[in-house]
């Protein structure tokens, strides 16, 4: 099946008349147990399973090419964030990992305080530089743990190739964590190409309406699941009913959205551009994987299909000033964090302590919505020339 069916029809109560077309909401911390001679695993109680968790989790599954969604569903977390905790867990006491110079912030944020605290060793590597990857995971001594890895890279838009990066890891014996939130299952599937773990902010593109925070864990092999299941149960870091209805029934509408959102970014892309080279916007540079003059056009044309994702970034001529006053002058773009959502927000980087100083402090990142391009076009450039003028 298609992932646009998949997104439609999985993860649907059987067929029979007058049941529902969705699954309800169970709203339920534990569930009836007595049966001293039943078999298998059972729900048990709410930190453990919970049935409204099935459904996203299975089709998140299969969307990033698990084999048996039944058997290895997805592992939702209570955020992003608690799946990034939980993938880190992987690596054992004093273990090194290899992480992006440019990634999400909170995750680095966590390793350096994990790095702090001893727990873990961190290398930060550029992830085009492939060489230089794999010179950090085989190390000196023994090799790198985990190989972290985020493709686009926020909010660089760097491209790693996933392919080569993670056979090379494994071979040398690293485990490869690769961070989809960007890119989404249907744009690219890293377990497919030899990943061992995915992890997603399912608060962006996934739930896609900026109304939940969520995250989850896949991987199809059986140990790292139980072992991923297992954190989750004892951290006790799971998502509640309500926001896995509400990923479920947002992931539904995936496909049209990024649809919309990603041609959106790229025709803003190529507008912003053209302008730059006209110097009619006070633009610096303009970044987005779709652009031919991008650094790794030709890998990510390769390695993402049915686009180059919906997040671009600008950099402004006039440094951070320039930067917030365009902020500060729009419209329709909302000024906020995040991405994913079905409305288009905007926010200038390095405002956050520990931001890579690689990071140009003019940089704007747009996280495209679903408007039409030409309002979003507007706004843009009436913001840019507001800016400009006071
Ligand atoms: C790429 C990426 N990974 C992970 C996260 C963390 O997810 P959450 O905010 O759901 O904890 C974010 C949040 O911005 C993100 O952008």
């Amino acid at each position: 099946m298609h992932p646009e069916t998949l997104l439609v029809s999985a993860s649907r109560p059987a067929r029979e008349v007058d049941a529902p077309v969705n699954d309800p909401v169970h709203f339920t911390s534990t569930f009836v147990g007595w049966e001293p001679d039943a078999a298998g695993p059972r729900r048990l109680y709410g930190r453990m399973s919970n049935p409204t968790w099935d459904g996203p989790e299975q089709l998140l599954a299969a969307l990033e090419g698990v084999e048996d969604p039944a058997e290895r569903p997805a592992l939702l977390f209570s955020s992003g964030m608690a799946a990034i905790s939980a993938a880190l867990h992987l690596a054992p006491n004093g273990g090194r990992i290899v992480a992006p110079q440019h990634a999400y912030q909170g995750g680095l944020s966590l390793l350096d305080s994990l790095q702090q605290t001893g727990r873990l060793a961190v290398e930060r590597v550029d992830v085009t530089d492939a060489e230089a990857v794999l010179r950090a995971v085989r190390g000196t001594g023994d090799p790198a743990s985990i190989l972290w890895l985020e493709s686009p890279t926020n909010p660089m838009l760097e491209v790693a190739d996933l392919a080569a990066l993670t056979e090379a890891a494994n071979a040398a014996g690293a485990l490869v964590v690769v961070d989809n939130t960007f890119a989404t299952p249907l744009v690219q599937r890293p377990l497919e190409l030899g990943a061992d773990v995915v992890v997603h902010s399912v608060t962006k593109y996934l739930a896609g309406h900026s109304d939940v925070v969520l995250g989850a864990a896949v991987t199809d092999d059986a140990g790292l699941h139980r072992q991923l299941h297992a954190h989750r149960t004892l951290h006790g870091a799971i998502a509640g009913p309500m926001e896995a209805f509400l990923a479920l029934r947002g992931m539904r509408t995936l496909a049209l959205r990024l649809e919309r959102s990603q041609a959106n970014a790229a025709e803003l892309a190529r507008r912003i551009d053209a302008a730059r080279r006209e110097g009619t916007l006070p633009v610096a540079a303009v970044t987005y994987p779709g652009l031919p003059d991008h650094p790794q056009h030709a890998l990510a044309a390769a390695q993402m299909q049915g686009g180059f994702g919906s997040v671009l970034t600008l950099v402004m001529e006039g440094g951070a000033a320039a930067a917030d006053a365009v902020v500060q002058n729009l419209r329709h773009w909302v000024p906020a964090t995040s991405l994913g959502g079905v409305e288009s927000l905007v926010e200038r980087r390095r405002r956050f302590d520990g931001e890579p100083d690689t990071v140009p402090a003019g940089l704007l990142r747009l996280s495209v919505g679903i408007e039409h391009v030409d309002d979003l076009w507007d706004d843009l450039q009436a913001g840019m020339r507001a800016a400009a003028v006071g």
